[in-house]
Formats: C-alpha cells, structure tokens, sequence
C-alpha cells in the first residue's frame, strides 16, 4: 500500500516547518498536493509559509503555533491529531546544544529531550492508531548521524536522536504489513543556502562547504523514500560515508575523535 495521495479531508502534518529541513518537507508536499498542518513555534513565520503554500499550490494549510517542549501544549496538539485523518507525518522539529553537559543550561538540555524524543514519540502515538485502522499512512522521522554513536559535548542531542534513529527503524518492522510506512532521514549537515560568509555560525564554519546537502534535495529524497518505505534515507555520498563509518566502527574509538570536533562547536 503506497502512503496515501493527497484527499481533500486528510492532512500531511510537519512539525518544526517553520524553516530549513521542515519547511522544504512542507514545500515539497505541498507541491505534491497535500493538504498540510505546519507547525514551530512562531506563528507569523508559519502564516508566511502557508500563504506562499496555498497561494503557489492551492492547498489547504493550517498553522498550530505549538512549544512541543511543553508538556501541556504538546498533548493538546497529539490529542488534536488523534482526531483527525492525518495521512502523513514528518515528526521533525529538533535542536541541538554543544558543549559539555556540566556546564550547559540544565532546563535547556531537559528541553532538548522533551522536543527532540518526546515532541516524536508522542505525535507518532497520536497518530498511529488512525492510520492502521486505515491500513495506510506514512511517518517521516527526522533522526540524524549524529545518532549512531556516542558524542562527547554534544550528548543530549547524540542520545536524543539515538532514541529516535531507534524507535523510527523499529516501528517499520512492527508495521510492515499494516501499510503504513516509516522511514529515518539520519542526515549529516544539511542547511538552506550558503550563508554569507560574516553570517555563518560555528557549526556552519566548521563543516567545510562540499559536505552541505541542501534541504529541497534532502526533503525529495526523504519523501521519496518514504513512498518506498526505505528504512533510512541518508542524503549525499560524503553523509553516507559517515554514516557508515559511525556506525560500524568501534564506538571506544570514535567517541574521543568525534568528540574533540564537537569540542570546537561548543566554543573551546
Ligand atoms: N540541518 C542539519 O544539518 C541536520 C542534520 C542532522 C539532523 N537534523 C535534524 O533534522 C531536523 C530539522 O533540522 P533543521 O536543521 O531544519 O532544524 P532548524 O533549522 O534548527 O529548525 C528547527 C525547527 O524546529 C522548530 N522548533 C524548535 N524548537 C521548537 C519547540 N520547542 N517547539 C516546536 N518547534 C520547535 C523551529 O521553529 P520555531 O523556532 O519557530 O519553533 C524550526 O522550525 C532536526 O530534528 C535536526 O535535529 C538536521
């Protein structure tokens, strides 16, 4: 069963659309005729985006302003998509932190946590009942590299999107004959355009500029993995390459290399 196309009464949710990765997921699926839920927390940038949508498109797309770090805002939005025909949904809104845990702001790295795990596991919860009563439905999770092994001054991130690396890539197991399909996208550094040079962050300053996928190229690949029902979608040869070797190499020996980089993103 392929992930639903588009029906005027079914929606396409994408959280954290209000720029880059998920924005470019909005776009895409937009153009492709769904019907959308955008939400992040800032409402005008999200009117913005879903005036252009509609305007471009002529789609429907309805704005939820929401905190998903909120525990009580979140569950009002899972109660809300539990209700309604949600066809797919791109769990992807995420931040991250560098630097050593001990000296990072405790209620920001708690923060973390809430978004990056609970702001994807408990959306996926909201909806998955009504999709296998429909025995059709796709989840996008927006994971990441940086999950696959241990990283020192990036840790809570590194934990966080190891949960959700691991729960996306299981619950397609659970799922396969139910028709709903589930697919990572385990990215390396992705971002919208080349920043101008006096603009750039840390991180952005670091990564020297071949290894950048950009985030309409990772949002076709991500939708077209997931009509596929690919179980991890790691845009870009170099991201893969990463990926593989953060993967299979021995976590004893990676997590001190990877994590002297990561020391230099946290400002030492
Ligand atoms: N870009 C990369 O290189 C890369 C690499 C690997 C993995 N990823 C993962 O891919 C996803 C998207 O990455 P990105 O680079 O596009 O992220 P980004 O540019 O930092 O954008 C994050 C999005 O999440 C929203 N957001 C942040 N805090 C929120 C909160 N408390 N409640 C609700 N929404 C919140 C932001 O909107 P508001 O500020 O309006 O709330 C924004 O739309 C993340 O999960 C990230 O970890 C990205």
């Amino acid at each position: 069963m392929p992930v639903p196309a588009p029906h005027p009464d079914a929606r396409a949710v994408v959280t954290g659309a209000s720029q880059n990765i998920g924005e470019a997921l909005a776009t895409e699926l937009a153009a492709r005729g769904h019907h959308l839920i955008v939400t992040a927390r800032r409402e005008d940038v999200l009117n913005a985006l879903a005036d252009r949508l509609t305007e471009r498109y002529g789609v429907t797309v309805e704005v939820r302003p929401v905190d998903l770090s909120d525990p009580t805002e979140r569950t009002k939005f899972a109660d809300e998509l539990a209700a309604r025909d949600i066809s797919i949904l791109c769990a992807n809104a995420g931040t991250a932190t560098f630097g050593p845990v001990s000296k990072l702001d405790p209620a920001e790295e708690k923060a973390q946590v809430q978004l990056n795990v609970l702001g994807v596991h408990d959306l996926v919860l909201a909806v998955l009942p009504g999709m296998v009563e429909r025995g059709a439905g796709g989840i996008l999770i927006s994971g990441s590299a940086a999950g696959n092994s241990p990283i020192p001054n990036n840790a809570t991130y590194a934990a966080s999107k190891a949960f959700v690396n691991t729960f996306s890539e299981s619950l397609r197991g659970e799922l396969k004959s139910a028709g709903v399909h589930v697919t990572l996208l385990a990215p390396g550094p992705v971002r919208e355009a080349l920043p101008d040079e006096h603009e750039q962050s840390l991180v952005e300053r670091l990564i020297p500029d071949f290894l950048w996928i950009s985030t309409q190229h990772t949002a076709k690949l991500s939708l077209d993995g997931l009509e596929r029902n690919k179980m991890r979608v790691v845009p870009g040869v170099t991201s893969k390459a990463m990926s593989v070797a953060s993967g299979y190499s021995p976590r004893a020996i990676v997590a001190p290399i990877v994590g002297a980089v990561y020391k230099k993103l946290g400002g030492d």
